[in-house]
């Protein structure tokens, strides 16, 4: 079996979430999500509108995502790699380079971005609707 990690906070699910989501099952056969939770959220000075269980919630009923893991902070990723046995470490294309160390535990893809949507635009846009 063929394991995918990729990891995000995932807060307003959007099609650009979905878009990674779908792309990063179809390098393997089994999607780990490790999504950060909100006392890392805090140390990185980012606000959720949902919790990390509604998160979590939300992220276990899509049909690309196996497994939701937390993550906690930067340093866990190698560690993860090794104890669930990941073969690819896929993240968005505005991380590239950034987790090129990685590349000693598994393979390493950054996949392009989605176009023209965030959750920080959602929430932005939200506010003139
Ligand atoms: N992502 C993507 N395309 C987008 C938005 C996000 O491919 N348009 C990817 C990111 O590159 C990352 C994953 O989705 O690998 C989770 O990103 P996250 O930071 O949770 O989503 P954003 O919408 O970028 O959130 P924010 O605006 O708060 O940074």
């Amino acid at each position: 079996m063929r394991k995918v990690i990729t990891y995000g906070t995932f807060d307003l699910i959007h099609r650009g979430h979905i878009n990674i989501l779908k792309r990063a099952k179809a390098l393997g056969d089994y999607l780990v999500v490790g999504l950060s939770t909100d006392e890392f959220n805090a140390v990185k000075g980012k606000t959720c509108y949902y919790t990390y269980e509604e998160r979590k919630y939300i992220l276990d009923a899509i049909k690309y995502v196996d497994e939701v893991i937390p993550e906690k902070d930067w340093k866990q990723k190698a560690e993860d790699i090794q104890t669930q046995n990941v073969q690819v470490f896929v993240m968005g294309n505005d991380w590239e380079g950034k987790f090129d160390e990685l590349k000693e535990h598994c393979e390493v893809i950054y996949l392009s971005r989605t176009e023209g949507i965030s959750t920080t635009k959602v929430k932005a846009d939200l506010k003139d609707f």
